[in-house]
Order: C-alpha cells, then sequence, then structure tokens
C-alpha cells in the first residue's frame, strides 16, 4: 500500500501541487454551479474528528465530500473514547480501517501528526493550535480569483500570530509574495512554530497602520483563537489598537481586498464598516473553503486527476 498522502500544514504540498489544487477546484466549482453532478468518490467515506467548534470546516467538508458522491461521518471527541484517554495511535489504526480519508480538528500539531503516523489513510489538518492550511487554500484561491496572480504583492497581517497568520506565512514562501506582520508586543512571529525556513518572506510592524501601507490585501483573524480563552481578557487589552477600521484600510492600496477566515469580531479586530464594506470578500472566501477542499480531497484519495 502506498504512502498516504497528508496535509498536515500548508507547506507539505508544492507551489505545483498547490496549483493543480487550484486548477481543479476551478473546474469542480464550476460544473458545480452549472448544477452538473461529478461524482469520483461514490462510495468513498470521510471521517471528521472535531476537538473544536466549527461552522465553516464542518459543513464544506460534509457538503463537499457529499457533492462528490461520498459519505461523510462527524465525530465528536466529547462523546467518542477519544475524550476519554484512548491513545491517539490507537484511534488512528482503528478509524482509517474504516474510512478512506480523515479530518482532524484538534489543540496541538504533534497530536494530527501522530495521527498520521498510524494511519492508513489520507490526514487532513482541519485546525490545530499552530496551523488552518485547508483556510489558506480558500484564502489564496479567492484572491487569485478576485485579482489574478499573488506573486509578488503585499499581504497585511493585523493582529495575532495565531494559526492562520502562520500558514499564511507558509503560504508566502510557497508563492513567493510579502506579508508585513503587525502584532502587539509579545505576541510577535515565532518563525519555527510558524514552520518556516526563513524570516524573507515577511516583515514585522510595530504599528499596524504601517504594516497596512500599500498592502493589496489586509487580513486578520480573532484576538483569542480556540483553546487560548483563559488569555481572552489580557489580550482584549493588549489587541485594542489592532482593529481593522476604514482608517486603516485606507493605508492599504485603493483596490485592496479585505479577507477574516470568520468567524468575527466586529468592534474587536475588524470595524463592521471593513468587513460589511465593499472591499470585503468573506463570503467569497467562505465559499470557496468547499470548492478547494473538494480539488483537496480528490487529490488525496485519487491523486492526480485531469478532466
Ligand atoms: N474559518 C473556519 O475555519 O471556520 P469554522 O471555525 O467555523 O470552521
Ligand atoms: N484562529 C482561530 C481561527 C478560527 C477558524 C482559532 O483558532 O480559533
Amino acid at each position: 500500500m502506498a504512502d498516504p498522502r497528508h496535509f498536515l500544514q500548508l507547506k507539505d504540498f508544492s507551489r505545483d501541487e498547490i496549483e493543480h489544487l487550484f486548477a481543479r477546484t476551478r473546474w469542480i466549482k464550476e460544473r458545480f454551479k452549472r448544477y452538473e453532478r461529478y461524482w469520483p468518490l461514490a462510495d468513498r467515506t470521510l471521517v471528521m474528528i472535531f476537538e473544536k467548534a466549527s461552522t465553516r470546516t464542518r459543513l464544506s467538508f460534509e457538503a463537499g465530500m457529499q457533492q462528490l458522491g461520498g459519505f461523510a461521518i462527524y465525530f465528536n471527541t466529547r462523546d467518542s473514547q477519544l475524550g476519554r484517554g484512548e491513545p491517539v495511535e490507537d484511534a488512528a489504526q482503528v478509524i482509517s480501517r474504516m474510512c478512506d480519508v480523515v479530518m482532524i480538528r484538534t489543540f496541538e500539531q504533534d497530536i494530527i501528526e501522530r495521527f498520521a503516523r498510524h494511519s492508513r489513510v489520507p490526514v487532513i489538518n482541519g485546525l490545530t493550535n499552530e496551523y488552518h492550511p485547508c483556510q489558506i487554500l480558500a484564502d489564496i484561491y479567492t484572491y487569485i480569483e478576485q485579482r489574478g496572480s499573488i506573486r509578488g504583492k503585499t499581504v497585511a497581517w493585523i493582529g495575532d500570530s495565531n494559526n492562520v497568520c502562520s500558514t499564511w506565512l507558509q503560504a508566502a514562501e510557497i508563492f513567493d509574495f510579502t506579508v508585513h506582520v503587525s502584532t502587539p508586543p509579545k505576541y510577535e512571529v515565532e518563525p519555527d512554530r510558524a514552520g518556516l525556513y526563513s524570516t524573507d518572506h515577511y516583515e514585522q510592524f510595530p504599528d499596524p497602520m504601517e504594516a497596512a501601507r500599500g498592502a493589496d490585501l489586509v487580513t486578520t483573524d480573532v484576538w483569542t483563537s480556540m483553546g487560548f480563552e483563559a488569555e481572552n481578557e489580557a489580550r482584549r487589552r493588549a489587541f485594542q489598537d489592532w482593529q481593522v477600521d476604514a482608517e486603516m484600510m485606507g493605508m492599504a492600496k485603493p483596490d485592496a481586498l479585505f479577507m477574516h477566515c470568520l468567524p468575527a469580531h466586529r468592534g474587536e479586530e475588524v470595524a463592521a464598516e471593513v468587513i460589511d464594506g465593499e472591499q470585503s470578500v468573506v463570503w467569497e472566501e467562505a465559499e470557496n473553503r468547499m470548492h478547494t477542499q473538494k480539488a483537496l480531497l480528490e487529490y488525496v484519495v485519487l491523486g492526480r486527476v485531469t478532466g
């Protein structure tokens, strides 16, 4: 049996592979919009394991798998033996004998890596404390769809250097663009934790307005990610000046886009006038989670499909 092709962080895939996924996304999305049936994963099963809450990730994988002709099983660790201490290695052995692909949303990256090492089938990261690769597949695809190539462009990341930020930084290395990151002091990017090869594709700015200057895309995320709720109050104080508002968008290029992985907190990391404004593409971004993940499911289960 060939080794399964896992997608545990964005850099697990080469630029060529991600470009293949984007070509397939375009094709799959067009067919879907024309109501044309495409069932390459008929009789295949996806198991989705969630240790944290989700709306978009669960729905986009579940709907996407059904649209590809397959089945999706939702699994919450709270009501499974995983939540009662069954070793992740044992769970991986068992679960991966009963399905064709697994998606996991969990806490530490180490958990998904251990699962993948013992899995007979491909494992997809649906968000860990460290990374959110499926999100950035959709984000880059959305940028390309709206504006063309992202190569050489500037992305401003305003706020927490969290899982989504780290994945943007990996994307910058893969696609050769620059990220201007602005975080409050003590929340700066740690290149090792972000899984970066170098510091060449990003620059840190103490002032978020300066990070936004001249950007082609401005993006942000919640101040407190899932699993870090105990830090909520301290973060609310530290991040006060890191809200993307109209004045900050005004520092970016006039045709700059605004993205947010969602869920958003209006009045915290983003002003309503921005997320609900004309430069915002957050709904397209959310929809593209499904289309890009359908291409991803096709690729990890069937390999390179052309058609
Ligand atoms: N962006 C994202 O992953 O959303 P959910 O937490 O709703 O899945
Ligand atoms: N950074 C956020 C993303 C949610 C989709 C979190 O991890 O909670």
